[in-house]
């Protein structure tokens, strides 16, 4: 059955202009129309993709994770198997040799935040059950309890009276900051193998994050505010109050978890309803979900293209694991423009016009909130005893654990920088807000890059800094 709040939207019609302009209607009481939208959109975010290193190009290493997520979503809603081999090679290579998310080509600018993005794409793939083609030494939980316990490892008592910094290692600066992002995922990290293996070790760290992300300031328990994150240098008495949506986002995702692990525990309830209920006034401009942080003034660099997204999907999760929050979920993503009928893509330039962005992060966001229209048709997920692979092990990928406070210095590595491939302008998918919704893809010149133009692009190389809230 479609969510009652989708008969608002009988109409909404993308636009999406690529080498020439090409247009596509998007009825959503359409399936034909939906799946050829939906096609279009992911065939242009796969223009990105580079199949000899398995990520996506003019993009940061954890985008690649979150958009498996997304594509591995897209395969199962549609029951198209297009990417699915793809999602299963990509996942087993990005994580890297020791099968921990520590590829040798990303250990160097690795942020808790990044490895734990991936473990979370790899917890959707044990839930949904993919099936692994190739390499299969590990099980998708395994490689999730890797990724664990190497965050876990990093838990810092130290400093903060606990927490994890935003990076994992010392010659990275934002390893002297504790981020919001870094400890959400931990969070979410634990409570989805709670869930899927039933495990109380997992359930002792959702407890544990739990009560320091709430007693350290970080989370505001009283009104579901998620705030970036502290400098160590104050030991967390000085917090950085900007809101980001991805923040809240992956908390959120993980107390859905909870909630569906506790069976509907109230402690749980609270919380999601508080979350959901915060998300939709703080991240919410004339109902369209917008990120006030950087959209109010232009300045979302690219992480922040795709914060919306993560937000999106912890929707979707909501919807997935609780199913009581679906009305409200809902309304976030598909209450958009004027006439309430359409649903926000980027959603809030109230003249609806295209930002001249585009990118990869961009590009994932509008997936995500586009596929939120077929949440119904989740299938319901695996746990470890009903999936078809029950390999376990609790202390998988331990055998490198270092301890939580670096003494070695290593010199920074050159500028061959997180991305790597340095950074398109932004945007590609664009929604026109009213009863339309418009996305363009163009650059300046009104052309997309192909991979063979990127060379001409600007490329603009980002450096990790204490003051920079992102991923
Ligand atoms: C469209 O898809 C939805 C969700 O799978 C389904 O319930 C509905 O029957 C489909 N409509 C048509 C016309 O096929
Ligand atoms: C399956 O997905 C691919 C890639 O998005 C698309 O090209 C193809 O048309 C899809 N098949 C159907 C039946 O929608
Ligand atoms: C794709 O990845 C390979 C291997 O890392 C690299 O040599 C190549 O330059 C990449 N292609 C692009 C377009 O970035
Ligand atoms: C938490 O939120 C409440 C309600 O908005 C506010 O009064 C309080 O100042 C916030 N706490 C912190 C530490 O910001
Ligand atoms: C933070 O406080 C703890 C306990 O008071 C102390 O041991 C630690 O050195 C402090 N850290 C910093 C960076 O000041
Ligand atoms: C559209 O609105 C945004 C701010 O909402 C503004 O920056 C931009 O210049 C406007 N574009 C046009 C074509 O009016
Ligand atoms: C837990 O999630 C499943 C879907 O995987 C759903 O069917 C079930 O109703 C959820 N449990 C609760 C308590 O909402
Ligand atoms: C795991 O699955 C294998 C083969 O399906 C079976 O032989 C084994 O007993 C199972 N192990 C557990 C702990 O259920
Ligand atoms: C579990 O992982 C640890 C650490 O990688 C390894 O030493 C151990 O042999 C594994 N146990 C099993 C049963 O595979
Ligand atoms: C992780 O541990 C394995 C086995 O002990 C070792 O071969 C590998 O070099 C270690 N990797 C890192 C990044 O320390």
């Amino acid at each position: 059955m479609r969510i009652s709040l989708f008969s608002f939207l009988y109409v909404v019609y993308i636009c999406l202009a690529f080498f020439e302009v090409q247009a596509l209607h998007l009825n959503i009481h359409d399936n034909d129309s939906v799946r050829s939208t939906i096609n279009s959109m992911t065939g242009e975010l796969m223009n990105y993709w580079n199949g000899t290193d398995h990520k996506f190009v003019a993009s940061y290493w954890w985008l690649t994770g979150a958009s498996m997520t997304v594509l591995l979503n897209n395969g199962i809603l549609f029951n198209n198997n297009t990417y699915t081999d793809l999602v299963s090679e990509s996942l087993m290579y990005n994580a890297g040799s020791d099968y921990d998310f520590e590829p040798s080509d990303e250990y160097f600018n690795l942020g808790n935040d990044d490895q734990g993005i991936w473990g979370a794409a790899v917890m959707d793939a044990a839930e949904l059950d993919l099936k692994q083609v190739g390499d299969s030494s590990a099980s998708w939980l395994e490689l999730g309890q890797a990724a664990f316990n190497r965050i876990s490892d990093r838990w810092d008592t130290v400093n903060c009276k606990g927490g994890l910094r935003w990076q994992a290692f010392p010659w990275l600066s934002g390893y002297s900051y504790k981020s919001s992002i870094s400890n959400g995922l931990l969070f979410q990290l634990a409570a989805r193998l709670a869930r899927f293996t039933g495990d109380p070790k997992y359930e002792d760290w959702v407890n544990r994050v739990w009560d320091w992300s709430t007693s350290s300031g970080f989370v505001n328990s009283t009104d579901f505010s998620v705030y970036d994150g502290s400098k160590i240098s104050t030991n967390c008495t000085v917090i950085d109050h900007s809101q980001w949506s991805y923040n809240l986002g992956v908390y959120m995702t993980g107390v859905a978890y909870m909630y569906n692990h506790t069976r509907g525990d109230n402690f749980w309830k609270d919380k999601l309803d508080g979350f959901i209920s915060h998300a939709t006034s703080f991240f919410m401009n004339n109902d369209i979900a917008w990120d006030p942080q950087c959209e109010t003034t232009g300045s979302c660099n690219i992480d922040q293209t795709a914060f919306k997204g993560i937000l999106m999907q912890s929707f979707g999760n909501a919807i997935r694991l609780a199913p009581y929050t679906k009305t409200t979920a809902a309304a976030l993503a598909c209450s958009g423009g004027y006439s309430g009928k359409s649903c926000g893509v980027h959603w809030s330039w109230d003249n609806g016009t295209w930002d001249g962005t585009y990118g990869v992060g961009q590009q994932y966001s509008a997936l995500e909130a586009v596929q939120m229209l077929y949440v119904d048709n989740y299938p319901k997920l695996v746990t470890l005893s009903t999936s078809s692979d029950n390999r376990s092990n609790t202390t998988f990928g331990s055998a490198n654990s270092t301890s939580n406070n670096y003494e070695v210095t290593i010199p920074r590595p050159t500028e061959a920088d997180r991305g790597g491939a340095g950074f398109l302008t932004f945007l590609s998918a664009f929604l026109i807000l009213g009863v339309s919704i418009w996305a363009i893809i163009e650059d300046e010149e009104g052309k997309i890059p192909s991979r063979n133009q990127q060379g001409e692009t600007e490329i603009v190389e980002e450096k990790k800094d204490d003051t920079v809230m992102s991923v």
